[in-house]
């Protein structure tokens, strides 16, 4: 595990691992949420997927993956100011999410991306 500190002001954002594409973002509460957008058919980065209805097409082969499918990850989180850190296993850098849709997604499933909060 790593912890990575990150400010708040940055999200939503992208946390690269070594076989993860993790979206952060807060939720409607302002607090930090987790949600892993790893293409379930060979890996690919959901979080630069188009938006299509309630899916989002990976950019490597197409595959529609429902927003309700996404995982929301529970990792060990803690808040300092402006500042969130998180413990990840794997970490490999920050990108930027192109998939905005996703990150104000809503619906009325709590086990997965699909908050209800
Ligand atoms: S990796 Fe996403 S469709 Fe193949």
């Amino acid at each position: 595990m790593q912890t990575i500190t990150f400010k708040v002001t940055d999200l939503p954002l992208v946390i690269r691992t070594l076989d993860r594409f993790v979206l952060a973002r807060l939720s409607r509460q302002s607090e930090p949420v987790f949600i892993d957008m790893t293409c379930p058919h060979r890996g690919g980065p959901l979080t630069h997927g188009k938006h299509q209805g309630e899916s989002v097409l990976c950019p490597w082969h197409g595959n529609a993956t429902s927003f309700c499918r996404l995982q929301r990850l529970n990792l060990p989180v803690a808040s300092h100011g402006d500042r969130i850190s998180v413990e990840i296993e794997g970490f490999v850098g920050f990108t930027r999410t192109q998939t905005e849709e996703v990150c104000n997604h809503e619906s009325n499933n709590k086990e997965n991306n699909c908050d209800n909060e």
